[in-house]
């Protein structure tokens, strides 16, 4: 029993001391050592004459601050006698896993290289109050604490400045929240593995590189919440997912994404006032580059540059401008749905060699036109409102389907062959004008159908009361559809001076006891309601005196027509009308239907 004993405490020591070179070397365990487990007690006699006399020069950690099995609690409020300098003076136990700092308000906490000693520690928490306290960690602070994958922790500070080399070595994981101003230097993060979360910081300043391991490989996840960025310039090294959530970013600057690789770049939720030029340029490779829900001011020309991204996402985004040339991408998946994008430059995108792009749901102010040659089978443009596109921008190979267009729905399709060259009359929805909707039941239709069912054989037709009307269709119905035009006026000529003639001799026999209009009352006259005859009256007062439109109004509402003629004169004006009234327009119509609808029913 005792000589196996002994045996096993010669192995001990023979093994410990051969393993001698690797305990100078920042060399780390897992969690949980397995053998460094039942070590630590007597750990310290162990150790090398350097390292014991290094060690037993040190003030114990524990006669400072709190100590229970693994744990060691530091509070500067209740342990007065505690350094704000922890560094090669304190001397940590080796027992110890955990030690949180606990701040008070004024607190200005310094770590420095050498604090640690040989220790392995898996938790270093520090824990403020959010009132003029500080945090500094400088230096390789963490490199001689051999603790696996070793959590940082720092909470609730108002000033936190984590200087050149803070971190070096092989694996951590790093968060840091609810600090008021954070400070990253550059080559802050040397670590080959770091998950890093970054919450709530009101003023980050992410140094030039403050990533920079030195090693390809996608061994950094980022992820910063709620934070204030005022220049995003970091990233010169790989880094594996990294993502901005519900952040507020002044800028993308040139080249932030230079020279990288990122496994997956997610942006959501944020509030972008600019991405420079160059922001994400060709040197970037990532499989998945995706914008969402996010605010953006301007994206400059060049932003977005013939960069290697595998799958590009854009989605629900508010996109203020977009330049020339901003987004420029090769061989890419690219979806660009529900967005809403307020002014678009000309060639604002341009995609070649893509395997798949989808432009859906999107509602663009102002469009101007794009590159997207892509074959149909690979390419859909669909669901998306451009409000004011600009000419030619539907000219293109992309499969186009159910775009809606600002432009008001009319006879003359001029405007589409502007925007295209392709036969699109089925797929580009128009806006209906107020007076042509209850004709369609709708907002919007393609142009196909409104010329169809509005623009038969050349004759404009008119809505009314969910009909298509036409004068031609007025004069057939009234059997003067084989009359020429010079007879129905020759005709409309004899009819007004009879009627004249007439009413003249009708108005002196009566006299002027039976008012102006009793004698006049007959089924074939036309009767023009109080209320119209007003509002016409005053809407061609408002026209220009030798306005054949402003005459033909007058002599309407001041004369005394026959139906026909009434209904003649009403297409003829507006037909001839030279600038369309809708005013007039509508006013017109209602006479019609009011008065003439069971004489022309189509
Ligand atoms: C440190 O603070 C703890 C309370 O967190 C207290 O129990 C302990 O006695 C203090 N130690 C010293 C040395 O002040
Ligand atoms: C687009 O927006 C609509 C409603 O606003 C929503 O139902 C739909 O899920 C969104 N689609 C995407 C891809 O975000
Ligand atoms: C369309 O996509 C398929 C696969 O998604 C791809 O094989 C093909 O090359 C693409 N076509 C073009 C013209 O890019
Ligand atoms: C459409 O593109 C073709 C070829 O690129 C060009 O010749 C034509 O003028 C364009 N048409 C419009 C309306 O932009
Ligand atoms: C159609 O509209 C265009 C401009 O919008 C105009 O130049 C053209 O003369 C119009 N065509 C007809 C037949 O009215
Ligand atoms: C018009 O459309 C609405 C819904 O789109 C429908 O409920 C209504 O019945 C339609 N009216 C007519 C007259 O077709
Ligand atoms: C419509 O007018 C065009 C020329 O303005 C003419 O070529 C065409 O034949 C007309 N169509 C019908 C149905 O009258």
């Amino acid at each position: 029993m005792n000589s196996r004993w002994i045996a096993l405490v010669l192995i001990g020591i023979i093994i410990s001391l051969s393993g001698h070179d690797a305990l100078t070397y920042p060399e780390r365990f897992d969690r949980l050592p397995t053998w460094g487990g039942h070590s630590q007690i007597g750990g310290g006699a162990l150790l090398d004459p350097a390292h014991r006399e290094n060690r037993e020069n040190r003030v114990d950690l524990c006669r400072h601050c709190f100590c229970i099995h693994l744990k060691a609690i530091c509070d500067y409020k209740l342990n007065k006698t505690l350094s704000n300098e922890f560094n090669d003076k304190l001397l940590v136990p080796l027992n110890i896993k955990y030690i949180e700092v606990r701040l008070t308000a004024g607190t200005q906490f310094v770590m420095y290289e050498n604090f640690f000693q040989d220790n392995q520690v898996n938790y270093f928490g520090v824990i403020g109050v959010g009132k003029d306290d500080q945090v500094e960690i400088t230096s390789n602070a963490f490199s001689h604490n051999k603790g696996g994958f070793p959590n940082i922790e720092i909470r609730n500070v108002l000033r936190v400045f984590l200087r050149e080399k803070f971190l070096t070595g092989a694996d951590y994981k790093l968060l840091v929240e609810d600090v008021a101003q954070l400070s990253v230097f550059s080559n802050a993060l040397q670590m080959t593995n770091l998950d890093c979360s970054l919450k709530r910081i009101k003023e980050l300043n992410l140094m030039k590189n403050a990533f920079n391991p030195g090693v390809a490989k996608y061994g950094i996840n980022l992820r910063i919440e709620d934070s204030n960025i005022n220049q995003l310039g970091i990233f010169g090294v790989s880094m594996g997912k990294v993502s901005l959530l519900r952040c507020h970013i002044d800028m993308i600057m040139s080249n932030a994404f230079d020279v990288t690789s990122i496994k997956e770049l997610i942006i959501e939720g944020c509030n972008i006032e600019v991405i420079e030029s160059q922001a994400l340029t060709n040197k970037l490779h990532s499989d998945k580059v995706a914008i969402v829900d996010t605010v953006i001011g301007t994206i400059e020309g060049q932003a977005i540059s013939q960069s290697g991204i595998t799958t590009m996402i854009m989605f629900g985004n508010t996109i203020t401008k977009i330049r020339s040339n901003a987004i420029q991408i090769v061989a890419v998946s690219l979806f660009i749905r529900n967005n809403s994008m307020s002014h678009v430059e000309p060639n604002w995108l341009s995609v070649s060699q893509a395997d798949q792009v989808e432009i859906a749901n999107n509602r663009f102010q102002n469009y101007g036109r794009c590159e997207l040659n892509i074959g149909s089978s690979n390419c859909s443009f669909r669901n998306n409102i451009l409000q004011n596109p600009q000419s030619g921008s539907l000219n293109f190979t992309c499969r186009v389907h159910q775009v809606r267009v600002g432009t008001e729905c009319s006879c003359n399709k001029s405007w589409l062959s502007e925007l295209t060259d392709h036969d699109l009359e089925s797929e580009i929805l128009c806006q209906l004008a107020e007076r042509d909707g209850n004709c369609f039941n709708a907002t919007n239709t393609d142009v196909r159908r409104y010329v169809n069912e509005a623009c038969a054989s050349n004759v404009t037709r008119y809505c009314m009361g969910g009909q298509w009307v036409t004068k031609a269709a007025s004069d057939q119905a009234s059997d003067s559809g084989k009359l020429t035009i010079g007879m129905i006026a020759l005709a409309i000529v004899i009819l007004t001076l009879l009627l004249v003639t007439i009413v003249c001799l009708l108005a002196k026999n009566w006299g002027s006891g039976s008012g102006t209009a009793g004698g006049c009352q007959s089924a074939d006259k036309c009767l023009i309601e109080e209320d119209i005859r007003d509002q016409l009256r005053q809407r061609a007062q408002e026209l220009s005196g030798g306005s054949a439109t402003r005459k033909g109004i007058l002599k309407l509402i001041n004369g005394r027509l026959s139906k026909k003629e009434c209904n003649d004169r009403v297409f003829l004006i507006l037909d001839n009308m030279p600038q369309k009234s809708q005013a007039i327009e509508s006013l017109l119509l209602r006479h019609i239907s009011q008065s003439h609808m069971e004489a022309m029913q189509v």
